[in-house]
């Protein structure tokens, strides 16, 4: 129950969705991109691109294909200007609209990598004070998700959102 973060490579999270840090193209990249669509297998790409890319902020949903997780959802977030481009609202968006599809398909597991803390620059501390507020008060509402994990690939952002999370308690 409620919101776990842990050091892990999320795609080998048995979890009902795992989200994934996306392009508006959703046709792959790098990073935790580029491993679940290697983890997924070609099958993933081949559903993404009936979905016609995503917006920036916004959420869809495709299944797993070979990953244990039921599904993945994709979500692009914002590229970092400096934080006057509505970078902050784009970020909260991302966990919000996400969390929104999982409950929607009825999930009650959930998985997040640390959204936009990567090839897209967003500060990292920033970025994590928004992800663990965005996922603990739509957690206070939730009907179907139970648990969300935040699933950090370096000790870094295990750090960060660690504290994240001690300064909202
Ligand atoms: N499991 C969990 N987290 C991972 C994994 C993994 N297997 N691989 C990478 N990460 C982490 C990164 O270390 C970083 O903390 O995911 C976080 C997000 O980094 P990126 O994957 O670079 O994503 P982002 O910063 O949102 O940039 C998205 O990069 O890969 C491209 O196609 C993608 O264009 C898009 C852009």
């Amino acid at each position: 129950m409620g919101l776990h973060i842990e050091r892990g490579d999320i795609t080998t999270y048995a979890v009902d969705a795992i989200v994934n840090a996306a392009n508006c193209t959703l046709l792959g990249g790098g990073g935790v991109d580029g491993a679940i669509h290697r983890a997924a297998g070609p099958e993933l790409l081949a559903e993404c691109r009936t979905l016609h890319g995503c917006r920036t902020g916004q959420a869809k949903l495709t299944r797993g294909y070979r990953l244990r997780a039921n599904y993945v959802i994709h979500t692009p977030g914002p590229v970092w200007y400096g934080g006057c481009k509505g970078e902050a609202q784009a970020l909260r968006a991302c966990y919000e609209n996400a969390l929104r599809l999982a409950e929607e398909y009825g999930c009650e597991t959930v998985a997040f990598p640390s959204i936009s803390t990567g090839v897209y620059r967003y500060p990292l501390d920033q970025a994590a004070a928004i992800a663990v507020d965005a996922i603990e008060t739509f957690l206070k509402t939730a009907r179907s998700v139970r648990t969300v994990t935040m699933v950090c690939f370096d000790d870094a952002t295990l750090a960060a959102y660690r504290t994240a999370q001690a300064a909202r308690a």
